[in-house]
């Protein structure tokens, strides 16, 4: 039984007795810290403090989690981790190996959340068979927001392949537009790289190149034609993206300034958190060529071994609350992201969610869900750096041809794997 941990009384009571439920700390790194996350980051923190607990906030900024992990490995190296970190893909099972995670099996059994999570989620979260991360949910990554207006006043069509998207973006751009929303920063580069990689090679070249890692298809003329495709897209973005930040994009969408972005659905919570809404005032359609895909990026928090008991309970806590429904509903659709949780109500949800979760389905069957590469799900955060500094160096410069930096793409992960 738990103290009603509302009444400051009981708060005070259950740190001095030991009747159970004992008040604590959890400081949290993240990096939501813009106006759609730090709405949807806000969630988990009330959800916390209901129970009595204190939520001590360690946001790290930087789209993507970059700044955030070079935090968090500091704070680690010197013995002093937070209690609970956004740590996601195959980064959770690095931690893990070097023994800094507490096992969540208590928790996970009590609520069952086995039977919970798809497969493709729970296997994520898990370290030699025993859970030691929470997932909080699934987004998609391959998304295009369009602003329907420039669309309407230029008279063109949202593109649906590669080929239809420099015809479209075109003519947006002689009309006085920004056809691309785009910060020049390495892990969006990558994101719209790994979107024309999908889109042009399918999901089975995807898996090859990102999953496997295979020599073979990194430097097929397949890949050189998809990194041509890529840089032309340059020729769409505004002279002023170096640095910029993703949110900072989609508010030039919001605003009219730009057709396009190409983000994945926590772009969406900027729109929502502007109070627009999907269909009218912006539109969210699959990345071009890539409507029978679904390239899946999970955010989930994984736990640091803590001492104290009241610390540890805070931490259970914060773990059982995560996949709670209430919490996986509100939080999600402040995020722009879909339920990790299965079976939950869509009533709330509105028609891109709805349009993901559908596709998160059935491309589970048909083979088009593949893990996101520039989100930390595909590979290691190594093999991930690596493509990384390709794939930013050869769009930002033209010191590489594409099938220049096809090969250096090989060789890079070749030698990180
Ligand atoms: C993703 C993360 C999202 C969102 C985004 C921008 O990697 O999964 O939750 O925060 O970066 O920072």
């Amino acid at each position: 039984m738990k103290l009603a941990k509302k009444s400051v009384l009981g708060v005070a009571l259950s740190g001095l007795i030991s009747l159970g439920a004992q008040a604590g700390n959890v400081e949290v790194l993240h990096y939501w810290t813009s106006g759609g996350e730090a709405k949807s980051a806000a969630v988990l923190k009330q959800l916390l403090e209901k129970e009595g607990h204190q939520w001590k906030d360690f946001a790290v900024a930087g789209g993507g989690g970059e700044s955030a992990m070079t935090v968090l490995k500091s704070r680690a190296v010197s013995g002093n981790p937070p209690s609970a970190a956004q740590i996601k893909g195959l980064d959770i099972k690095e931690w893990a190996d070097l023994g800094f995670l507490t096992q969540l099996d208590a928790v996970a059994e009590s609520a069952g959340w086995d039977q919970l999570l798809p497969g493709v989620v729970s296997d994520v979260m898990k370290y030699d068979g025993h859970y030691v991360a929470v997932p909080v949910n699934v987004h998609r990554v391959n998304w295009l927001w369009a602003n329907p207006e420039i669309f309407q006043s230029v008279g063109v069509d949202i593109p649906k392949t590669w080929g239809e998207f420099i015809e479209v973006a075109d003519k947006i751009k002689d009309a006085g537009y920004v056809p691309l929303a785009h910060g020049g920063q390495a892990w969006q580069d990558a994101t719209v790289f790994e979107a024309v990689v999908l889109g042009e090679g399918g999901a089975e070249f995807y898996h090859k190149a990102f999953v496997e890692h295979d020599q073979a298809t990194l430097t097929s003329p397949k890949m050189v034609e998809i990194l041509a495709t890529f840089k032309k897209l340059r020729n769409y973005i505004d002279s002023d993206s170096a640095g910029r930040d993703w949110n900072i994009a989609t508010s030039m969408v919001i605003n009219g300034k730009a057709a396009m972005q190409i983000m994945g659905d926590w772009a969406k919570g900027e729109f929502t958190a502007a109070g627009k809404k999907p269909g009218t005032d912006y539109l969210c359609v699959a990345a071009p060529g890539t409507s029978n895909a679904f390239t899946f990026n999970i955010d989930s928090f994984a736990m640091f071994d803590v001492k104290g008991s009241g610390s540890k309970e805070a931490q259970a806590d914060l773990a059982r609350l995560i996949m709670e429904p209430q919490f996986q509903e509100t939080f999600n659709l402040n995020k722009g992201s879909i339920p990790a949780r299965l079976g939950m109500p869509r009533a709330n949800f509105d028609s891109c969610a709805h349009t993901s979760m559908d596709d998160f389905v059935a491309t589970s069957k048909s083979g088009g869900l593949v893990p996101s590469m520039a989100h930390g799900m595909s590979t290691t955060s190594a093999v991930q750096g690596a493509i990384y500094d390709v794939v930013t160096n050869y769009f930002n410069s033209d010191s590489l041809s594409a099938e220049q930096a096809a090969d250096k793409l090989a060789r890079a992960i070749k030698a990180a794997i």
